[in-house]
């Protein structure tokens, strides 16, 4: 349980921290002709629902280079399900995480709720949202691996996003301290609180990594910035690690992509961390987001899928 090499993985994996001439080989093959900014991964395309066989390339070399993609295309503020969800099964993605509050698609419609349960949720107001991926409560079977995003209307002012490759959150770190990752990869390096209801426990408490690696030896993070409702382990490396990612966030690496996403725009990605900046609706512009989270990567787009 403990290991974090899965003896699955035929080839040894860049990311266990003792395979340094692996690692080397795999990070310096990353970063070359790594791009520059978010245009660097927009492709223009037609309709999202029935991709060219060249819009499909184009997506999946930036998704198998950066961990995500960004696809432009023409349905404007069409709402049509159908555009994320064909959008996800092109690139092989079919076990969808409904939670409770998702739409009878399947697809979560981030929206500002004035009313209902949703209101009590941060996704569902216009409040910032800080660097996470996606998931990081669920319990290990069921983390998420791949999570994408369809803009159906954008606010009238705010909204934007940021990205980071979760695997160049990694290198960062490594490169800082190999034990970091090390200290990042520990069975209970994040722990989320058991939920007390009525005096029960209606959850258990959940430990697990940040970093883990797959069974197909790719690498998996579950992260969040905020130190509310988690408890992080109470070391010295661990707090060092925790201390460099953030300042890693919240500075200016070239690394972090930031802008904000039009009608018709939408992101496929392998869950990298993200965050949401405040925003204000006006009556035109009422921010609308699909959101789709899946229990498997975008396909094609493993570590050892063949070149
Ligand atoms: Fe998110």
């Amino acid at each position: 349980m403990n290991s974090i090499e899965p003896e699955t993985c035929k080839q040894p994996s860049p990311f266990h921290p003792d395979n340094e001439s692996a690692y080397q080989q795999w990070r310096d093959r990353k970063l070359e002709n790594y791009p520059e900014d978010l245009g660097g991964l927009v492709v223009e395309i037609d309709d999202p629902r029935n991709l060219t066989q060249a819009e499909f390339d184009a997506l999946l070399q930036r998704a198998r280079k950066t961990n995500m993609a960004i696809y432009a295309g023409k349905t404007g503020s069409d709402p049509d399900p159908q555009i994320p969800l064909a959008m996800a099964q092109q690139f092989g993605l079919q076990a969808l995480n409904k939670n409770w509050l998702a739409d009878d698609s399947g697809l979560t419609s981030l929206t500002v709720r004035d009313e209902g349960v949703r209101k009590h949720y941060i996704p569902y107001t216009n409040r910032a949202i800080n660097w996470h991926t996606d998931g990081y409560y669920n319990i290990a079977s069921q983390q998420i691996q791949a999570l994408n995003l369809h803009v159906v209307q954008r606010a009238a002012s705010g909204g934007e996003n940021a990205l980071l490759d979760h695997e160049i959150a990694y290198i960062l770190l490594r490169e800082k301290n190999p034990d970091y990752i090390r200290a990042l990869m520990a069975a209970d390096a994040l722990t989320i609180p058991a939920r007390i209801e009525d005096g029960k426990v209606a959850r258990q408490e959940e430990p697990g990594p940040v970093f883990s690696i797959t069974a197909n030896g790719s690498l998996h993070m579950r992260y969040t910035i905020r130190v509310n409702n988690v408890i992080w382990a109470d070391d010295p490396l661990t707090t060092d690690a925790l201390a460099c990612l953030k300042d890693i966030l919240e500075g200016d690496s070239n690394y972090i992509y930031r802008g904000l996403l039009q009608p018709g725009m939408g992101l496929i990605s392998n869950n990298v961390l993200h965050d949401r900046a405040a925003f204000s609706d006006d009556a035109q512009h009422k921010r609308h987001y699909y959101r789709a989270r899946y229990f498997e990567r975008l396909a094609g787009t493993d570590l050892f899928a063949d070149d």
